[in-house]
């Protein structure tokens, strides 16, 4: 059952009924400005930092769902209603939202007015725009008044929610004209202040959220609004809001728009205040003059879509696959850049005020994204290596705004420092841009002993290389990938954290997974050395490496038919056909094989072979089975969890691609597209009743065979999933692959996949890419022309300057 549809040529996902399953949300803004708005208008923004600088106030987990947000109401007699339906939930005579790339469209209408809001936050500045349009559909004419409605969030969202006693008291605005001054705290360590405003005389505001909702009513009755008259409150304390209340006239067939801006002003120092207590305007009114008119609102958005027509042309897909081509050229890309920038911070499923960026988290999500914008990637990785530790270690989370580790988790993920070089290492395939291994890089913050960035991927390299247990396999420390496999932390009361209790790193549990990733990533390690020049360090991490690989396939590392997961603390296997629960996880038999390990001996056919048998259900492969049905302490917070949901067996979408990227490394394209195919949203929409999360966009988890809502999605966006997809798709199954020497063009499809044709720009150039092939062929390439020329392998030579390739490749 579906609850909308796509529409391609638009780039967007029309939602075309309030009732979705769960709030469909969208993301607003690319830069510094971000906004989170649901198909019913509810969400919240903030500036740079979710946690330290939210503009408005959002309360999680509520009933009914979804809340607060950005809400318009209209009354028109005794009839209140809003456009996106919330928080009234009055029946609308229509209603649609359209999600699009940046942007949100609303439009609902009642008794013959109608309601659109074009909501988005224009690429320069640090505001968003709703311009409300209202048109009078009926035959005759319509008097009728518009309240706007925000809840402020008093900056610190954490200790917005938490700290009553003081935050009861701090609450401040002042209001001059049409513009609603959000200043607390600004009279002591703060230099920002936010800005509700239209560009219309108004009737009447409210900023007190007692005077305008009423202590014992909500947002679905707002007291001021059902009296038809605001109140002209001054917030002193408690809780401010922004509400303003226009009074409008229609003719039939009239239409008339009015422009709201949602804004963050920060004043210098020396320049924060007018008067005495009166705060400087100067800034916001110069803002609030870049949109105040139709034609400077429509510029904005054309600029938006501009820039990203120029984004999504960086890699397009024309195949006879429409769904293929909707999430490669749309969904998957634009999901990437929210990764990019939200990392697991902001989400419906994410708070804001919990994890900040997280560094293997961030590393994994420029993979998906450095083709975009490479320069924000190198940004991210000078930021993310310079909380590195000296032994190559590195605080696991951080905080965007300060850009510190976070030391209330600190560091002992011990597979951290590899996804470094994984982050590094495709930032410079995709730009050739060797200077970033100069860069000087401080590790924790202190500059006083930066080193080149080249310096921190060989300390990352070598802290596996010295922190192997009795196997000779890396030591897990508190976790790998896997946050909840919590080898060494042995707890027995609630309340401990799984992440931080216990040690941070014992002598005997160990990762084969960490093993994989080792070959992998020592593997690209290797060849950034010989780049450089460097040899004798080149030979040396090979010879690592096929260490490393040795141990995975003998017996410390293989259970027979698969890859072992790891070894707990008192050196028993973990995914292992002696284990009762927990046989087998899907990590290690994804990362291994995508590493090459075990193709020559045929242990990555079988492998894979069990993952299909063990492991795969319609909706996506689990992440181990069987599931845990007891708590184990010497595993930790995998056990944790009910049969079936998050890690104990739940599909967990980010590791699905590593097993259809293994299965393009040994050639399967049917069964790799069969992978992709199973968690992808423009196939899971025909279910999104059972899947329940938004259809266009990867969710980080789907409830496993063992669970009681097998098949329901949870934790939408923020997931590795979206990167690590867009990398299986576009690189190994479609196959267009960075290489330093150039891309590489070596596809891996279904037997009945057809020709297809790949545009994708890299470094200077465009190329042209057409593929060929036989019904039945999956596989290998048998002809590469470029410009008319033969070339002989995969790899397009690389020629500096040179702007347009035409190329042609034919399979067999
Ligand atoms: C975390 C990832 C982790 C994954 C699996 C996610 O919630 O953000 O860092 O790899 O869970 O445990």
């Amino acid at each position: 059952m579906k609850f909308g549809y796509f529409d391609d040529a638009n780039r967007e996902y029309v939602i075309t009924t309030p009732r979705t399953p769960l709030p469909w949300i969208n993301y607003l803004g690319c830069n510094e400005f971000f906004s989170l708005i649901s198909n019913t208008c509810g969400g919240y923004s903030f500036y740079k930092d979710a946690k330290l600088l939210r503009l408005t106030r959002y309360r999680y987990n509520d009933m009914p769902l979804d809340c607060n947000g950005k809400y318009f109401y209209i009354k028109e007699g005794d009839t209140l209603w809003n456009p996106g339906w919330k928080p009234t939930q009055t029946e609308l005579d229509s209603y649609e939202c359209r999600h699009g790339i940046g942007y949100s469209k609303f439009s609902g209408s009642k008794n013959g007015l109608k309601a659109d809001i074009l909501s988005f936050v224009p690429l320069k500045d640090t505001c968003e725009i709703s311009r409300l349009t209202l048109t009078n559909e009926s035959g005759a004419d319509k008097t009728f008044s518009v309240f706007s409605y925000v809840e402020w969030c008093l900056w610190n969202a954490d200790d917005d929610m938490k700290n009553f006693q003081r935050n009861f008291s701090t609450g401040e605005v002042e209001v001059v004209g049409s513009t609603i001054y959000h200043k607390t705290e600004y009279r002591e360590r703060r230099n920002h202040y936010a800005i509700y405003s239209v560009n219309a005389p108004i009737t009447a505001f409210d900023t007190s959220r007692d005077a305008f909702i009423g202590a014992y009513h909500s947002p679905a009755n707002p007291e001021a609004v059902l009296a038809g008259k605001l109140t002209g409150s001054i917030a002193s304390g408690w809780s401010p809001v922004a509400a303003h209340q226009l009074d409008v006239t229609l003719k039939a067939g009239e239409s008339k728009d009015f422009i709201f801006v949602l804004g963050y002003v920060e004043n210098p120092e020396d320049e924060k205040w007018e008067s005495h207590q009166v705060i400087n305007k100067t800034r916001a009114i110069a803002l609030l003059a870049k949109y105040d008119t139709d034609a400077k609102v429509d510029a904005a958005f054309a600029e938006l879509k501009e820039y990203w027509n120029g984004l999504l042309s960086k890699y397009t897909v024309e195949s006879s696959n429409d769904k293929v081509n909707r999430m490669v050229n749309i969904w998957n890309q634009y999901q990437c850049m929210v990764t990019f920038n939200m990392s697991r911070s902001a989400s419906y499923y994410e708070s804001g005020i919990g994890r900040g960026m997280g560094f293997r988290d961030s590393c994994q999500d420029l993979l998906g994204f450095v083709h975009l914008i490479p320069d924000r990637a190198r940004e991210r990785i000078i930021d993310i290596a310079s909380t590195q530790f000296q032994d190559g270690s590195a605080y696991h989370q951080y905080q965007p705004l300060t850009k510190k580790g976070n030391s209330d988790i600190g560091s002992g993920f011990n597979d951290d420092p590899l996804w470094l070089i994984a982050g590094t290492s495709a930032y410079i395939r995709e730009t050739g841009d060797m200077t970033i291994l100069d860069e000087m890089v401080p590790f924790d913050n202190d500059e006083s002993v930066a080193q080149p960035l080249m310096e921190h991927l060989k300390r990352s390299f070598d802290y596996i290389v010295n922190h192997k247990g009795p196997h000779k396999l890396p030591l897990i420390g508190r976790a790998d990938w896997n946050d909840c496999l919590n080898l060494n932390c042995h707890s027995t009361q609630p309340g401990e954290s799984f992440q931080t209790f216990g040690p941070s790193e014992g002598p005997v549990a160990e990762s084969v997974f960490i093993g994989g990733m080792f070959v992998k990533y020592g593997l690209e390690y290797a060849e950034l050395c010989d780049l450089q020049g460097k040899a004798e360090e080149a030979a040396r991490a090979r010879a690592e490496v096929e260490e490393m690989r040795k141990v995975l396939l003998s017996d410390a590392g293989w259970d027979g038919d698969w890859f072992v997961r790891a070894y707990d603390s008192y050196g028993n296997k973990v995914g292992g056909k002696e284990c009762e629960e927990g046989q087998i996880f899907i990590e290690p038999q994804g990362f291994c094989v995508l590493a090459g390990v075990g193709v020559e001996t045929g242990q990555a056919q079988k492998a894979l072979d069990s993952v299909k048998e063990r492991l795969d259900t319609q909706y996506g492969i689990m992440i181990l089975q069987p599931a845990y049905t007891v708590y184990h302490e010497e595993l930790g917070e995998v056990s944790s969890y009910p049969p079936g949901y998050k890690e104990n067996a739940g599909i967990f979408c980010h590791n699905n691609p590593w097993v259809s990227i293994a299965e393009t490394v040994i050639g399967r394209g049917d069964r790799a597209f069969e992978v992709y195919r199973k968690t992808c949203p423009a196939y899971t929409e025909e279910i999104s009743e059972i899947h329940r999360t938004e259809p266009y966009i990867y969710c980080q988890m789907v409830a496993g065979r063992d669970a009681k809502f097998h098949g329901e999605g949870k934790n939408s966006w923020l997931t590795g999933t979206a990167a690590w997809t867009f990398v299986n798709i576009s690189q190994y199954i479609l196959g267009v692959y960075p290489t330093h020497q150039g891309l590489s063009v070596d596809p891996c499809v279904p037997s009945d996949f057809g020709d297809f044709k790949v545009t994708r720009k890299f470094r200077e150039g465009t190329y042209h890419i057409s593929v060929r092939k036989a019904d039945g062929i999956q596989k290998g390439v048998k002809e590469l022309i470029v410009d008319g020329q033969k070339v002989d392998g995969h790899i397009i030579p690389y020629v500096k300057g040179k702007t347009e390739y035409q190329v042609e490749v034919v399979m067999g």
